[in-house]
């Protein structure tokens, strides 16, 4: 067993301007209030649970007219110094790549353009795992930009077709853990990605679909600590005998908007290939 060889450094955005002004999955609302204070409170704990983890955090200025710009996760691919800009499906979401690749350019990466008319949304639906980019598709990335991606960055990419809407991205369905091992929700994936994911990952903790919908998946892992929205007992259990402490960290507002701790993290120590 490998530790993972990245995770130990991340972008984060502060939730200035975050809400839920526009519904573009099925759990944002525009009638649920998002309580700001406790969105920042939230927010600062899971900074201050990564910080003891033992990450470092690197910080991207809110915008006002940007309110999920939180989610970093989806600002694009991180490779070693090049930087592949995530392209939103929503017209909602846009407007936050010219902000992103501003941040990118200014901290020493090269950017590389996914082409026109292809979305991805970054991390959030592409995780390295064991010399292979495992990337999501169909609610938000289109499964044709995975070939351009694999072009760009020189990885080998798994695609997994996602078929729960309410597990629209692929970070909300599986967590590397180290090179052999995972938390996946399978609830979200087709048949022929159910088996892709069962030949690459050697040991799974399988979620059922309860858990899953916790975003359970939505972790961040840095080293032997997994930092969670929430942590079923028996996934507890099963995280602490494989030599991992668990931290649990709430973040019940960003979850109006359809996003836990992974999804408010971008790693920007990967090296793919
Ligand atoms: N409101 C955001 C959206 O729908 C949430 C993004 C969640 N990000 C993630 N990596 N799963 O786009």
């Amino acid at each position: 067993m490998t530790a993972l060889p990245w995770g130990r450094r991340y972008l984060m955005c502060p939730p200035e301007h975050f809400g839920v002004v526009y519904e573009i999955n099925p759990w944002m609302h525009r009638e649920v209030v998002v309580d700001r204070d406790r969105a920042y409170e939230q927010w600062n704990g899971l900074v201050a649970a990564l910080r003891s983890a033992g990450a470092q955090i690197e910080m991207l200025d809110p915008h006002p007219d940007l309110p999920d710009l939180v989610f970093t996760a989806n600002a694009g691919i991180v490779n070693g110094t090049q930087f592949v800009p995530a392209r939103f499906r929503h017209p909602e979401r846009q407007g936050e790549t010219p902000w992103d690749v501003q941040w990118f350019t200014s901290n020493g990466f090269t950017v590389d353009e996914l082409p026109d008319g292809v979305s991805h949304e970054g991390a959030g639906d592409a995780l390295p795992f064991n010399g292979t980019l495992v990337s999501g598709y169909r609610f938000r990335s289109d499964a044709a930009s995975h070939a351009y991606l694999s072009r760009l960055t020189g990885a080998p990419v798994r695609s997994v077709e996602l078929v729960d809407e309410r597990l629209y991205h692929l970070d909300l369905t599986f967590c590397p853990l180290d090179d052999q091992r995972a938390i996946v929700a399978p609830s979200g994936w087709d048949s022929y990605a159910r088996r892709v994911l069962e030949a690459l990952v050697p040991e799974a903790i399988v979620l059922g679909d309860d858990d899953a919908l916790a975003f359970t998946a939505n972790s961040v892992v840095v080293g032997t600590n997994v930092v969670m929205p929430s942590c079923p007992p028996e996934v507890g259990r099963q995280l602490e005998a494989w030599g991992f402490d668990v931290a649990v960290c709430d973040v019940s507002e960003f979850l109006k908007a359809g996003g836990g701790c992974r999804c408010l993290t971008l790693a920007l120590d990967v090296t793919l290939g």
